[in-house]
């Protein structure tokens, strides 16, 4: 069992499930060009993501870490009539490259990039009194995830579904002992969900052309 074969059998999902698309090309292109790190969802993730925002009805979805606008396509697309997508992004090269892509998908008139840090907006769209999302996709970084979880339940209704990626980390996770900061935050998130009462949640190993990681899937009771 090796990243070989992990990125062999995605390669082989791929051509079932997902179809040459020049938007969603284009801008794993624009990535690669920017030299962007490569850490946007694979596409079977992203249709994933797609499936499950689809299948919630999403009309409101909240994202935090745009990097190139990757999740967001797909993320964008399950909107129904009339939905909307906010954004939340830290950098700004990534800010601006990601609105490029977006625009380029013809979403730019449902997506809206929030550039700062997302301790600082999310307490924005709180003050905003903006309505509940529906679905969040949580994908910055590891060592605040905690308060972001627990702002995106603030931000969210019964009924809404909260996606965390990166929850695993090559089973680092596991080991107590960790000072990764990165597995620091993870576990700190992990205490804070199985004391948290607001939500029912279970966390996903995954193996892709990405390697050994997973993701946590909340639903808002
Ligand atoms: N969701 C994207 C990948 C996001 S990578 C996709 O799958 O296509 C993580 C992104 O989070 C990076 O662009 C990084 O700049 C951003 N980020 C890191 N810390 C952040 C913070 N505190 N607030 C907002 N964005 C942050
Ligand atoms: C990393 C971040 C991600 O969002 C991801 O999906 C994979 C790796 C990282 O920072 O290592
Ligand atoms: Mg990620």
């Amino acid at each position: 069992m090796s990243q070989d074969l992990w990125t062999f059998v995605d390669e082989y999902i791929n051509g079932i499930v997902i179809k040459p698309d020049e938007a969603l090309d284009a801008t794993l292109q624009s990535a690669i060009e920017a030299q962007l790190p490569p850490i946007s969802v694979t596409p079977a993730h992203g249709k994933l993501l797609h499936l499950i925002a689809s299948a919630a009805g999403a009309r409101r979805i909240l994202e935090i870490g745009t990097l190139a606008g990757y999740s967001t396509i797909w993320l964008a697309r399950a909107l129904s009539a009339g939905g909307r997508l906010i954004t939340i992004e830290a950098n700004e090269t990534h800010a601006s490259i990601a609105r490029a892509n977006i625009e380029r998908a013809g979403l730019a008139e449902r997506v809206d990039i929030r550039l700062g840090a997302a301790l600082d907006v999310l307490p924005q769209l709180a003050a905003e009194r903006q309505p509940p999302f529906d679905f969040t996709f949580v994908d910055a970084d590891r060592t605040r995830l905690a308060e972001y979880f627990d702002l995106a339940v603030r931000l969210s209704r019964s009924g809404s579904v909260i996606i965390v990626d990166n929850v695993v980390r090559k089973g680092a996770v596991a080991e107590a002992s960790s000072n990764e900061p990165n597995v620091v935050g993870v576990r700190r998130f992990n205490d804070q969900l199985k004391a948290d009462t607001r939500v029912d949640a279970t966390i996903v190993q995954t193996v892709s052309a990405k390697g050994y990681d997973g993701f946590a899937m909340a639903l808002v009771k």
